[in-house]
């Protein structure tokens, strides 16, 4: 089976930096550890309020590390801007509502369909490969499709969040929409919420291609250490292959 990449989220080093205001922890150095500990990309979340990364970080991320960078995004034009200016590889657009503590919910990408069209086209002519943080529903997959995504992620924080029936019956709907994509054409990226404990059977879902995680690396680092904690992140996912 293909192998499944790691996305490291850095954002919550930078939540740690920003509770100071000065500069440390600094996030950079989170992803140059990660980066060696077995990450195959960055993630970073430019919020509009800047609660964590904050502009300076994603030009010196692309600057120092070897690996993808993977920014998310809001779909604003301020957002478009700055990832036109800096070039990351890839841009994950997300919904964002200021008042939320964390991405609660799927992008709803038929119903953005006339905003986000002409958006996910600049990116794409800049190079930039466009992804849309969806719920595993085949309206979205399609709405994805609908748009010219080339990748979608699937929000897994109804599955990180439920247990028994729900949590499996949710697990379905994450490979079915995993799977769906996959026949298109999309390459399916899942994330949010995943632990040790519920990450191997999102991991097993053959056609998902990349994880985004980040709270609980970050968190889990406090007492094991990051590089340790990727690590074995990175080994859960080979072994669930
Ligand atoms: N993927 C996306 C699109 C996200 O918005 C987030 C949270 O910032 C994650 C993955 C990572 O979620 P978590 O921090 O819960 O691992």
């Amino acid at each position: 089976m293909n192998k499944l990449r790691l996305g490291v989220n850095i954002d919550h080093v930078a939540t740690i930096r920003n509770a100071r205001g000065g500069l440390y922890p600094d996030p950079i150095r989170a992803a140059l550890i990660a980066s060696e500990a077995g990450a195959d990309g960055i993630t970073a979340h430019l919020r509009e309020d800047r609660r964590h990364i904050i502009d300076e970080d994603i030009g010196r991320l692309i600057g120092a590390i070897q690996l993808p960078v993977n920014m998310e995004m809001a779909a604003t034009e301020e957002m478009v801007a700055i990832a036109l200016k800096h070039r990351p590889h890839a841009a994950c657009i997300v919904p964002e509502r200021r008042e939320e503590v964390t991405t609660e919910g799927g992008l709803n990408a038929a119903r953005q369909h006339n905003h986000l069209k002409p958006l996910i086209a600049r990116l794409a002519d800049a190079g930039i490969r466009v992804s849309l943080f969806i719920e595993p529903d085949p309206r979205q997959v399609e709405a994805a499709l609908d748009l010219g995504a080339p990748v979608v992620e699937f929000h897994t924080g109804r599955y990180a969040h439920s247990e028994g029936e729900a949590q499996a019956a949710e697990l379905r709907r994450i490979a079915d929409a995993a799977a769906l994509a996959a026949k298109n054409g999309i390459e399916p990226h899942a994330g949010h919420g995943l632990t040790f404990d519920n990450v191997t059977p999102i991991a097993a879902i053959p056609q998902i291609a990349e994880l985004n995680i980040g709270h609980f690396l970050i968190g889990e680092a406090i007492f094991e250490g990051l590089g340790p904690v990727v690590a074995r992140m990175r080994a859960m996912m080979d072994e669930a292959r």
